[in-house]
């Protein structure tokens, strides 16, 4: 078969990389620096280690471009690694266009989206460091079931406080961390101070991430054995998931190709850095690749969010990071795509997309499920909800590509499936799908709670 025919582009193991790459390396401006939340000065490495391994706050600071991954990290990759990376065939026909459409699938992972990536080394380094517990937050529960499964490889206990939104609309979710052996709460709880004040103030918010991250680092801190990790928006969360991005050339390598537009979703920035950023250093040798992270216009912190420094979570007890924000109390609607409500954007990310680096589209939810149900037919994978974002994006990018006669070469991150996310689906079946978009005066009336800085 001529290499052009191929429609599963597959890596032998071997060429799993061996070292992840690190963007800071080669970004023109760096991120501005992390500020501790009190005293608003720069972070210290001591600062972070009551809920980090000092290997991860290395990793987080770090300006080497090449990062090894650990041989046992690299073992475990192997279950899944390297991703297949589809020419969507089907999909280019149904669409009758002359680009060719290429989606990166990372649901081939046991928990079902790219979480795992990260979620493993993560485990890793804590055990290194004599960690006995972790806890975390999850918005959809990809990132919860991702590190429940990496706690249970390396003996670790884990804690999951789950939007309480997610954790009504998707009940299997919990099953499958327990499976794992976590303890999964719904956030917020009466487990911690900030979730009992905030159920006396509002007994029936949906819960943020912003909120559930404020919860498991509020537990982390009140014991040394106990670590906190966060599934997205650090540097070194977006450091692990450079792997699909190194894998992704590798492949498009093998079949004589080269993206015209590379794509993702963004909740708070892992996977779209994940398979976007190790293109950067082509940008910076002058090619046009375009990248494109989509976000959900319920929560548009790239396109409608102020660059400005900002908490990850809703009590305040995260440092302050310089990112495109809608303001750590913003509460978005709680859409299906849960991963991607969140009130934020990766530092590197953002200082990227301000610097005119990436590009970013906000798309409404009706449009996403009509995406990824033409996706389902053609390629027969049922997208996750905050996959579809990505899709939605190719899709119109293969369209233009047609009305302009011009051959695009498309690469989306397909993040993960959606088979715990049916309820999203039979809702968007029933009629009920909203296209949810927030107004200028609500985002600029939430922006006005900024922290003062400086
Ligand atoms: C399948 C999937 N894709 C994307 C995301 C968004 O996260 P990130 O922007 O870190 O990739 C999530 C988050 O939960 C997710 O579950």
């Amino acid at each position: 078969m001529r290499r052009e025919e191929l429609t599963k582009i597959i890596l032998p193991e071997e060429k799993i990389p061996k070292f992840w790459y690190n963007v800071q390396a080669d970004m023109p401006n760096p991120p501005a620096p992390g500020l501790h939340p009190r005293t608003k000065k720069p972070l210290t490495p001591e600062d972070l280690t009551p809920i980090f391994p000092m290997s991860l706050i290395e990793q987080e600071v770090s300006t080497e471009r090449y990062i090894e991954i650990p041989q046992a990290v690299r073992e475990i990759y192997q279950q899944w690694r390297p991703s297949p990376l589809f020419r969507a065939r089907r999909l280019e026909k149904a669409l009758d266009t002359p680009c060719r459409i290429y989606y990166k699938y990372e649901g081939v992972s046991p928990v079902g989206s790219h979480k795992l990536n990260s979620a493993v080394p993560q485990v890793y380094f804590n055990k290194l460091d004599g960690i006995k517990r972790l806890t975390t937050e999850t918005g959809a529960g990809q990132w919860g079931t991702a590190l429940s499964l990496a706690s249970k490889m390396f003996g670790l206990q884990c804690i999951v406080y789950m939007v309480r939104v997610s954790f009504q609309q998707k009940p299997y979710r919990r099953v499958f961390m327990e499976t794992y052996g976590a303890e999964c709460i719904p956030s917020p709880s009466e487990k911690t101070e900030i979730g009992r004040k905030i159920l006396r103030e509002y007994p029936d918010t949906p819960g943020t991430l912003g909120i559930a991250i404020s919860e498991a680092i509020e537990d982390a801190v009140q014991c040394a054995e106990t670590n906190y990790a966060l599934g997205s928006v650090l540097n070194h969360v977006c450091l692990h998931q450079s792997i699909i991005g190194q894998e992704v050339k590798l492949q498009l390598e093998m079949v004589d190709d080269y993206p015209d537009v590379v794509i993702g979703c963004c909740g708070g920035g892992s996977n779209f850095g994940g398979i976007a950023f190790p293109f950067i250093p082509d940008k910076l040798k002058g090619n046009k690749v375009r990248l494109i992270a989509v976000e959900p216009a319920a929560c548009p912190s790239l396109t409608q969010g102020k660059f400005a420094y900002d908490y990850c979570d809703v009590a305040g007890l995260t440092p302050l990071l310089k990112m495109y924000t809608l303001g750590s109390n913003f509460t978005p609607a709680g859409i299906h795509a849960g991963g991607l409500r969140y009130h934020g954007g990766s530092p590197l990310l953002s200082q990227l997309y301000h610097d005119g680096f990436i590009e970013a589209k906000a798309v409404k939810q009706k449009g996403i499920f009509e995406a990824a149900i033409l996706f389902a037919q053609t390629e027969g994978i049922v997208p996750a909800p905050e996959s579809a974002h990505a899709i939605k994006v190719a899709l119109d990018e293969a369209l233009e590509g047609k009305k302009a006669g011009v051959a695009r070469s498309i690469v989306f991150n397909l993040s993960g499936h959606g088979h715990l996310d049916l309820t999203a689906y039979e809702n968007y079946f029933a009629g009920k799908t909203k296209d949810v978009v927030i107004s200028e005066q609500e985002i600029q009336d939430n922006l006005k709670n900024l922290p003062v800085i400086g």
